[in-house]
């Protein structure tokens, strides 16, 4: 694997690869030396031209604790500002010997345009791509999932087979809800997409999810093991499409009446930011089923094993050899 630029094109091998060396990652993270030296002599650039806390700090945190250098880059107070292209930003990481290029753009496409263009020679790691793609989300919220539902010793070669998965909210500005129906389903997972109309993305008919648009029809039907409440992108967010707040979170939020009605086995995720109040109550953010936590901690565990497995140089099963380990 040279780039991690989507989910679409993961097959289930290679997401159960990633995952199990995510795995192994999270068990190092408890040892006494935490700090793991594969990535040792290369740098990583974290290039982001759009806001981000969560993916921008676990990726420095995961090429910290492989030992690279890390050099974040925020477009904001760069040259980018001066209208520098984004050919003219990669020579120039290029040109400081950048190995790995994590990048967060608002275009859908600009980590496959930056990977195939031959400006540089480093691997690409999709941070986000506006509406397109978020792999290494997707990826840890199927870390996530593999861990509650199975516990982390069990987890390890499996997928999701027959796990089923309701995605609600703000289908339509979602890279996030892409990414995860792609994996999910190369993973085995049943997943069903749920929110107004005007959010559903254009085409999700042909999609393999069940389109839904009534969320208690959803909790009845699907019989979720796991509930994923979507943040509404009011800074994407067309006024004329979008139902009013009060709409919003009488009809597709997590409430804590909805809540109580859930399954006990049921998981609650959210990517976050939360929009608390919205798509998610505080009883259902904070509630022992929440996720929300975990989510961030395991991002790290992943993002750990996606900068191994593409720029440590290593063959075959990294499990084999993992750095530190006899
Ligand atoms: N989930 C996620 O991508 O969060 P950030 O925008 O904070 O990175």
């Amino acid at each position: 694997m040279r780039h991690l630029l989507d989910t679409r094109t993961l097959t289930r091998e290679a997401a159960v690869r990633i995952l199990d060396t995510a795995e192994e990652m999270a068990d190092t993270q408890h040892r006494e030396v935490r700090k793991l030296p594969a990535l040792r002599g290369k740098t990583v650039v974290n290039l982001f031209y759009e806001d981000s806390t969560r993916t921008r700090i676990s990726f420095e945190a995961a090429a910290k604790r492989l030992s690279a250098d890390v050099i974040n880059f925020s477009a904001k107070g760069s040259s980018v500002s001066k209208g520098e292209s984004l050919k003219d930003t990669a020579q120039t990481l290029q040109a400081i010997g950048a190995d790995g290029v994590v990048i967060r753009h608002p275009a859908s496409g600009a980590p496959d345009r930056l990977a195939r263009s031959g400006w540089i020679d480093a691997g690409v790691l999709n941070a986000g791509d506006g509406t397109h793609e978020h792999p290494t989300q997707a990826l840890l919220d199927a870390f996530t999932m593999r861990r509650r539902i199975f516990g982390a010793q069990a987890s390890r070669g499996r997928d999701l087979d027959g796990v089923s998965v309701v995605i609600v909210g703000d289908l339509a500005h979602s890279r996030v809800a892409r990414s995860n129906l792609w994996l999910l389903t190369a993973l085995g997972a049943r997943v069903a997409f749920v929110g107004p109309e005007t959010l559903q993305p254009y085409g999700a008919r042909e999609w393999p999810a069940t389109v839904r648009h009534s969320l208690d029809e959803a909790l009845r039907e699907d019989a979720p093991d796991v509930v994923m409440l979507l943040r509404i992108q009011s800074e994407r967010m067309h006024a004329a499409y979008f139902p009013n707040e009060r709409e919003y979170a009488r009809n597709w939020g997590l409430d804590d009446a909805r809540l109580a009605a859930l399954p006990e086995r049921t998981i609650i995720m959210h990517p976050g930011p939360m929009n608390r109040g919205l798509e998610i109550s505080s009883a259902a953010a904070d509630s022992e089923r929440s996720t929300v936590l975990e989510q961030v901690a395991n991002g790290v565990s992943v993002r750990m094993a996606a900068l191994y497995l593409l720029l440590s140089g290593e063959r075959g099963d990294p499990r084999d050899r993992l750095p530190g380990e006899a």
